[in-house]
């Protein structure tokens, strides 16, 4: 037999090794192991305890990035002190761009959708490492703090091109983008523009974009009009969880974040410290991420065996404290797991049951290990040429007055001063005097003569921001350009 596939291995904190130590107890009935091995790593509140911010061991990080795939329990982040969010850590570090989360009706989990006889079934593809979690975050002035939302065009294309391609295999004939692009025209915008532009490569599949507010109202008044959804990192984050509410909550919801080199499965729900070691833990989330899993490993069977196994024992109305008929005793994590073994081979009646006439053995390939960090492009030839700043300086003059100052300031150099915001509305040269105002404005310098554009650089507005900086506390600088002939630059409310 070839050699087995090595999978990192981490059952997390709480309630995690309760239920990771089920999920593995069905895959080897169904004869998982027969393929891989399970290779325990360190990580989690353990590794925190012992002083180590990461919350993960060298020999946990080396293990994982020569398995490329991890499979994990919930983690605690402890909460103060320097300890980061692992799964954060972890999904940013590998480079997991697409977190992929499946929403589906189960049998035996009632909802009032279910009640209804409302399918929901749909995917929430959300990006997972760009957005406001780059964590760029500052104090400005004294009342003022910032967060950088940065998205990246190769960012956008790479989860775009990962909800396209899924879609292909599941057969999903129409995929949904999910922004705000009328809002952050330039951020969410280019979000959308990457959607239509990867999507074009998919011809067999209908796009639609949909702006985040009237999504969430559709998904809870017609779920069952989505069939996918990709999302910029926030509100993927905040529409999984509202996805999972319309099927019964987190502990149903599997979750798996995929990179190009390292993949990570995970159970979405938390540690649950308040039933932890007590045994009576639902696996189903872990359970269902692992198949997702198996399913990334190549191993459709096993997939298919273990699925119909826990559909048929769902619809046997087996169920443990947290969901269920309540008139039926709940059985513990154990007994779960063993009613699920019992109906492996068996197959669901009150839904299709999955083919189980597919690959076992693992089909995953690796790339090579990158000898240093990938930089990604996308608008290599695009040609940009200065025409002005943007400069942030902390003050609480009124709008009139910085005015006067700045264009003194600005009087013999190449700029004039076009406008003064405040968080984001224009109060100078027009604006209204009920917009009330922080300490903090921005105030934009343009080019007097736009045709020096091409000659200009980027040393005449430093060389400002030098004598701006004489008089003003400068809290951040930003060089105006035109890429291709357009602006890289929004206007303000109101300009
Ligand atoms: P939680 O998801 O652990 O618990 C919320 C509620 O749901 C609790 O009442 C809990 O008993 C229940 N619950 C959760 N999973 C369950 C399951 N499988 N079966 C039955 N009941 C279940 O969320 P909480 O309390 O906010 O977070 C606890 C810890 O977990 C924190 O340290 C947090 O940072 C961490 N966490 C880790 C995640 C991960 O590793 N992916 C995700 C979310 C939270």
């Amino acid at each position: 037999m070839a050699d087995k596939l090595r999978i990192a291995l981490a059952p997390g904190d709480g309630i995690g090794p309760e239920i990771m130590d089920g999920a593995l107890r069905i895959m080897e009935a169904a004869g998982v192991q027969q393929h891989v091995d399970f290779t325990p790593v360190e990580m989690g509140e353990r590794v925190f305890a012992k002083g180590d911010s990461r919350g993960m061991t060298d020999d946990a990080i080396r293990t994982i990035e020569d398995c490329g795939v991890l499979f994990k329990g919930p983690m605690g982040t402890p909460i103060g002190g320097g300890g980061k969010s692992i799964n954060v850590s972890l999904r940013k570090m590998y480079g997991a761009f697409a977190n992929i989360r499946h929403f589906q009706a189960l049998p035996g989990v009632e909802t009032v959708y279910s009640k209804a006889g409302v399918p929901v079934d749909f995917y929430v593809i959300r990006e997972n490492i760009e957005d406001t979690y780059g964590g760029i975050e500052h104090r400005l002035t004294n009342d003022v703090v910032e967060c950088k939302r940065l998205i990246s065009a190769p960012g956008c294309e790479q989860v775009h091109r990962a909800a396209f391609e899924l879609a292909k295999r599941l057969g999903i004939q129409q995929v949904h983008c999910g922004h705000k692009a009328n809002i952050m025209k330039m951020t969410d915008g280019l979000f959308l523009d990457r959607f239509h532009a990867i999507g074009g490569d998919y011809p067999g599949i209908e796009r639609a974009d949909v702006i985040i507010d009237a999504l969430c109202m559709n998904l809870v008044i017609r779920p069952q009009n989505y069939k996918m959804v990709v999302l910029p990192n926030l509100q993927g984050d905040i529409v999984s969880d509202l996805a999972a509410g319309l099927v019964g909550g987190l502990g149903f919801a599997p979750s798996a974040n995929i990179g190009h080199h390292i993949s990570i499965f995970e159970a979405v729900h938390g540690t649950a410290p308040d039933i932890a070691g007590k045994g009576i833990a639902n696996p189903t989330s872990l359970i269902l991420s692992g198949l997702m899993m198996l399913r990334h490993l190549g191993m459709l069977k096993q997939a298919a065996i273990i699925e119909n196994a826990l559909y048929a024992a769902l619809e046997s109305g087996v169920h443990t404290g947290d969901f269920g008929d309540a008139s039926t005793p709940p059985v513990n994590t154990a007994g779960f797991v063993d009613a699920i073994i019992a109906k492996l081979g068996s197959s669901p009646t009150t839904r299709e049951p999955t083919t189980t006439d597919a690959p076992d053995t693992p089909t995953l390939t690796r790339p090579e290990r990158p000898r240093h960090n990938t930089l990604m492009r996308t608008f290599e030839k695009a040609t940009s040429v200065h025409v002005g700043c943007d400069i942030y300086v902390d003050s609480v003059l009124p709008a009139p007055e910085l005015a006067e100052r700045l264009q003194a300031i600005c009087e013999h150099t190449p700029f004039k001063l076009t406008l003064l915001s405040n968080r984001g509305t224009q109060v100078w040269p027009t604006g209204s005097v009920y917009t009330e105002c922080v300490d903090y404005y921005r105030a934009r310098f343009e080019l007097r003569d736009m045709s020096q554009s091409p000659s200009l650089g980027q040393g005449p507005t430093v060389q400002l921001l030098n004598k701006v900086a004489e008089k003003f506390g400068v809290t951040d600088f930003q060089p105006l350009r035109y890429f291709d002939g357009k602006p890289g630059y929004s206007l303000a409310q109101g300009q």
